[in-house]
C-alpha cells in the first residue's frame, strides 16, 4: 500500500455557536479502502509483504456488514492477494446474496467462511487453528485493530490536525482511537464515541496506547448496528445541509452525539473540534435494504 499523494481535505461544519467544528474526510482516501481502514491495514499489509510470502493469504474476521471485510476484500483484489473472511453468523451461508457487503467481498474473490456466533466469540481459538492450517498467512483481527493499526493511524494526524483542542472519532474495536490518542499533541483531548457496549473496550484501548488523554462517550443508540429513525433523520439533514454523507453504524452516531454535546455546552466557548470521517459508506446500501423491508425512511 502507498501513502496517497492527495491531501485529505478538512471541511468546516458551520455552527451557530462560538465553537469551531471541522471534519477530516478520510472517507475520500480511497474509493474501496476508505477512512481508517486504509490506515489500519497499511503496516499490517506492508510488513507482511516484506516477508515475501510465496503464496500470500490474508485472513480476517467480521460481521455481515463489516466495513473491514469490505476493505480487506478490495485490497486483496487490487493487489492480487488471496483473502479469506471469517464471517459471524452461519445463517448467512444461505443468505449472503442478499447482503451487498458480502456480495462485494465475494466479487473481489474473498473466500467466505461462515461460523456460528459461539465460534466467532472464540476468535482466539479460531486464529490459532487457522495459523496452523495456513502457516504463511497473515491473520488480521476483527476491525483490523492491533499494534500495526495504531502505527498506521498516526498518518491521520499531520500539521493540519495540530491546531485543534479536541479530536473525535467513532469507536468500534478501538484501534483508531488508540492511534489518535498515542500520536496527537500533548495539549489535545481525544473523544471516542462508542458505538458498541463493550465493558472491556477501555482496557483494550489502554493496551494499545500509552496515553490517558482520551474519553469514551456512549453513542450506541440502542446497540451496535441498530438503526434508529432519529439518527436517519439526522444523517439525511446533515447530508442536505453540509453535503457530507454519513452512515448509520459509526459516523452518523458520532456526529449526532457530538451535536448533542455541543448543544448542551460540553465544550467551552471558542473550542476547536476536529472529527474524523472514518468512511464506511459502503454500509448504507445494506442498511437501506433492511430499512426498505421494514417500510422505514431510507438514508439518502
Ligand atoms: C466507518 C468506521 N468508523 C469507525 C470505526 C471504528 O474503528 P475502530 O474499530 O478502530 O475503533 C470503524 C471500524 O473499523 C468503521 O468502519
Amino acid at each position: 500500500m502507498e501513502i496517497p499523494k492527495v491531501k485529505i481535505p478538512i471541511q468546516e461544519i458551520s455552527l451557530e455557536k462560538n465553537i469551531k467544528l471541522f471534519i477530516k474526510r478520510e472517507d475520500l482516501i480511497h474509493p474501496q479502502i476508505s477512512g481508517n481502514k486504509y490506515w489500519k491495514l497499511f503496516y499490517n499489509i506492508n510488513n507482511y509483504l516484506e516477508t515475501q510470502p510465496k503464496n500470500p493469504l490474508i485472513i480476517t474476521f467480521g460481521g455481515a456488514y463489516s466495513n473491514h471485510i469490505s476493505a480487506v476484500s478490495a485490497l486483496g483484489n487490487l493487489s492480487g492477494i488471496k483473502t479469506l473472511g471469517i464471517i459471524r453468523g452461519e445463517e448467512l451461508e444461505q443468505k449472503w446474496r442478499d447482503n451487498p457487503t458480502l456480495v462485494f467481498a465475494k466479487r473481489n474473490g474473498m473466500n467466505l467462511k461462515f461460523v456460528t456466533r459461539e465460534e466467532y466469540r472464540h476468535k482466539d481459538k479460531l486464529t490459532e487453528f487457522l495459523q496452523q492450517e495456513f502457516p504463511e498467512s497473515l491473520i488480521i483481527p476483527e476491525g483490523g485493530t492491533n499494534k500495526n493499526a495504531v502505527q498506521g493511524v498516526k498518518m491521520m494526524l499531520n500539521n493540519d490536525t495540530k491546531d485543534f483542542d479536541y479530536l473525535c472519532t467513532a469507536v468500534g474495536t478501538g484501534g483508531t482511537l488508540a492511534g489518535i490518542s498515542e500520536f496527537c499533541e500533548e495539549n489535545q483531548k481525544v473523544i471516542g464515541f462508542k458505538v458498541v457496549e463493550d465493558s472491556s473496550l477501555e482496557n483494550k484501548i489502554s493496551e494499545l496506547t500509552s496515553k490517558q488523554n482520551f474519553h469514551l462517550t456512549d453513542a450506541a443508540f440502542g446497540g451496535y448496528g441498530k438503526i434508529n429513525d432519529e439518527n436517519i433523520r439526522f444523517i439525511n439533514d446533515f447530508k442536505v445541509k453540509f453535503d457530507i454523507p454519513l452512515e448509520p453504524v459509526y459516523t452518523g452516531k458520532m456526529m449526532q452525539k457530538l451535536f448533542e454535546m455541543i448543544d448542551t455546552d460540553y465544550f467551552p466557548e471558542g473550542s476547536k473540534i476536529l472529527c474524523f470521517h472514518t468512511g464506511g459508506l459502503q454500509g448504507i446500501e445494506g442498511a437501506n435494504l433492511l430499512l426498505e423491508k421494514q417500510n422505514r425512511n431510507l438514508i439518502i
